[in-house]
């Protein structure tokens, strides 16, 4: 079975992109990061990328606060092609990607996010979840189109909400779940 290569997008610390870059070194996933890459210059994902070996890449993202300015955007298209990507995996990448993206990579960009979707798109979902004085909450894989957390779902995964969760408890559990999910389903696309 031949290795899926993958460009990885982040724009925080990076716990889901260990997570994927361990399963893969680990012999669990037939994947290959073919490249790490942020818009936040000393963004802790890039300092992960470091120590697993990948390539990795800051790209300055222009003077937009939510997405790449145009330039960018097409430099980012051509450094994942010339990396090779066949996968682009978003792991906390805090821009919305636009046509040239989408267009290069269609049905092959995938996203987490800290909540049973289609409930509570956007930022803090986990807070949103515990505003809303719900009992389970979760996270979700979608593929990326032009919206906000609004692509076609792929897998989800449960998590309890406690009496006494906090924002902070409750976000850490869903990242352990998110961990788990992520690299579950990265490897349907190897297969
Ligand atoms: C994750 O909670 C993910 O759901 C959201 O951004 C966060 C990234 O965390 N999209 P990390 O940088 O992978 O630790």
């Amino acid at each position: 079975m031949a290795a899926i290569g993958l460009g990885i997008l982040g724009s925080g610390k990076g716990s889901n992109c260990r997570a994927i870059l361990e399963q893969i070194r680990n012999g669990n996933l037939c994947a290959e990061a073919r490249i790490v890459i942020s818009d936040v210059f000393d963004a802790g994902i890039l300092d992960i990328a470091r120590e697993f070996g990948v390539p990795n890449a800051y790209l300055a993202p222009g003077n937009f606060r939510t997405r790449l300015s145009p330039e960018a955007e097409l430099a980012l298209v051509r450094m994942l092609r010339d990396a090779a990507v066949e996968l682009v995996v978003l792991a906390g990448y805090m821009r919305i990607l636009k046509s040239p993206t989408l267009e290069a990579f269609p049905h092959k960009i995938l996203n987490i996010h800290p909540s049973l979707l289609p409930k509570f798109p956007g930022l803090e979902a986990w807070k949103q979840a515990l505003a809303a004085h719900e009992t389970v909450t979760g996270c979700t894989v979608h593929y990326v189109d032009p919206g906000v957390d609004s692509g076609e779902i792929i897998a989800q995964r449960e998590v309890p909400i406690l009496p006494d969760d906090t924002p902070e408890s409750l976000h850490e559990r869903i990242q352990i779940a998110e961990r788990e999910l992520y690299p579950a389903v990265i490897a349907q696309f190897c297969d």
